[in-house]
């Protein structure tokens, strides 16, 4: 296929075209390395004393502060909210050497009016859930402990107490915002009266993530999610964490890297289809990095460019459909089936078709292009964010090669076919001297909720013994 022939002013868009249309959103080493520099000062700003309340990038306390020693055993359900599914969990953690931790679950539907309802109405459909899971489990009769990942920003004083600071991603639920989910979820248990549970434990997903990997590599010291939402958490040094009491020993925070630039510190990144999403979403000026990349927005990122570039006659000779504009029609998984190197462009093809614009096979090479273009700097920002924290864990270790494990799960990063080998290779070459290997946690963020509750639970059994 040549394109010599075509001018930018025709109805074809060549790889080139795209790329000079697009440059803004092809990051640079030089430039990625400035975006590890300034988040590496966001962690610094969310963990000193005087610096927190203003801080952008939150760095919530945990209260993790080890991830399991495999001496852990019992029987304990796990509640999974916040994330593509609602999902309950029994997890029973035995000293089998061969499976030490079997599973069974089973995922709920968490509809609309749930998902923007009232606080009462959710919490009430979690705790219906549980009782359905539980009778199905026949274990009604039974006070199991209960590990629950809740993927949202909370407060922490301790392992059982998480005030929700503010609802991101798709959830706009009124009156949690300031309260204690884990007194809001007892209320509602009780209210019901017809089974008993002990809620133990509240992790985010990424502690979720990293505990469960943690059970398989000890070296696992950093969690991160690339899903719907995105965001990481990793084991700092107590000493640096003001706003906890004690000097020994680590504990995990909650870096809360969504809300990356909401003070206006990407405002040179971002360009006017970012501001256009933005302008859309449920919680305008917020969580902007989240909103550059995560998996929540990249079909909607996708569909907003090609809007733009055939208004400009660059694709499908300027055919612009209802459906073309219509918000949420380019889905993120259309993202990653165009982008997949056999059947790419044959899916493009009827992707595009199904938008009614007619494509033609240079526009189906140019669509593709514009998906590598918007997934390529998700995965390169993703990797700058995670560089920061990268070099933050090797100062603080004081050593000139960092060997660690990062443990990883969410949609964007298990379903796009190029996205893993993108971010690995770019972390690599922002952070030379290390090694770093990533372990994709299979539902990971359910099963660590269950391995902190089951370590809570170790230990208030040693406590009273
Ligand atoms: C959003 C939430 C965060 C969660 C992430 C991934 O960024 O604020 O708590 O970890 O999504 O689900």
């Amino acid at each position: 296929m040549s394109y010599v022939t075509c001018s930018a002013a025709c109805a074809r868009a060549p790889s080139t075209v795209i790329d000079k249309y697009l440059y803004s959103m092809r990051f640079s080493d030089e430039t990625l390395h400035d975006i590890k520099c300034r988040f590496r000062r966001e962690l610094e700003n969310g963990l000193g004393r005087d610096t927190n309340t203003t801080a952008t990038v939150k760095m919530l306390p945990t209260f993790v502060r080890s991830i399991p020693d495999g001496s852990e055993k019992g029987d304990f359900l796990a509640l999974d909210l916040g994330g593509s599914n609602f999902r309950i969990l029994r997890v029973k953690v035995t000293q089998d050497k061969k499976q030490p931790v079997q599973m069974e679950s089973l995922v709920y539907e968490t509809p609309e009016d749930i998902i923007h309802g009232s606080g009462t109405q959710l919490f009430d459909h979690v705790a219906e859930c549980l009782g359905d899971f539980m009778e199905k489990q026949k274990i009604k009769d039974k006070k199991l402990p209960v590990g629950f990942t809740f993927s949202f920003p909370c407060a922490q004083t301790k392992l059982d107490e998480a005030v929700l600071v503010t609802w991101t991603k798709k959830f706009k639920v009124s009156g949690v915002e300031g309260m204690d989910v884990v007194k809001l979820l007892n209320k509602a248990i009780k209210k019901r009266g017809d089974y008993e549970a002990d809620i133990m434990a509240v992790v985010n997903d990424t502690t979720g993530t990293m505990m469960t990997c943690g059970f398989d590599d000890q070296r696992c010291e950093v969690g991160i999610i690339i899903g719907t939402g995105t965001n990481a958490c990793y084991m700092e040094e107590l000493r640096h964490i003001d706003l906890v009491e004690g000097d020994e020993g680590r504990m995990c925070i909650n870096t809360e890297w969504g809300a990356f630039g909401d003070d206006g510190s990407l405002e040179d990144l971002r360009t006017e289809f970012d501001r256009e999403i933005d302008r859309g979403s449920l919680n305008p000026g917020k969580q902007l990095f989240e909103k550059m990349a995560s998996g929540m927005f990249m079909g909607e990122l996708v569909r907003l460019i090609l809007v733009k570039m055939a208004k400009e006659g660059l694709l499908f000779e300027g055919r612009i459909t209802p459906e073309l504009l219509t918000k949420g029609k380019i889905e993120t998984k259309h993202v990653s089936a165009i982008e997949k190197s056999k059947e790419g462009l044959t899916k493009c093809k009827e992707i595009l078709t199904r938008l009614g614009v007619e494509p033609s096979q240079e526009d189906c090479v140019a669509v593709q292009h514009v998906c590598t273009i918007v997934s390529f700097r998700s995965a390169n920002l993703i990797a700058a964010t995670l560089g920061g924290i990268l070099t933050r864990l090797k100062d603080n270790k004081g050593v000139a090669r960092l060997r660690t494990t990062v443990g990883i799960d969410g949609s964007m990063y298990k379903m796009h076919p190029q996205y893993a080998r993108r971010l690995h290779k770019t972390v690599r070459r922002l952070v030379p001297d290390s090694d770093v290997r990533f372990l994709l946690s299979e539902s990971g963020s359910a099963k660590g909720a269950a391995m902190v509750t089951a370590v809570a639970y170790r230990l208030a059994d040693q406590t009273q013994s």
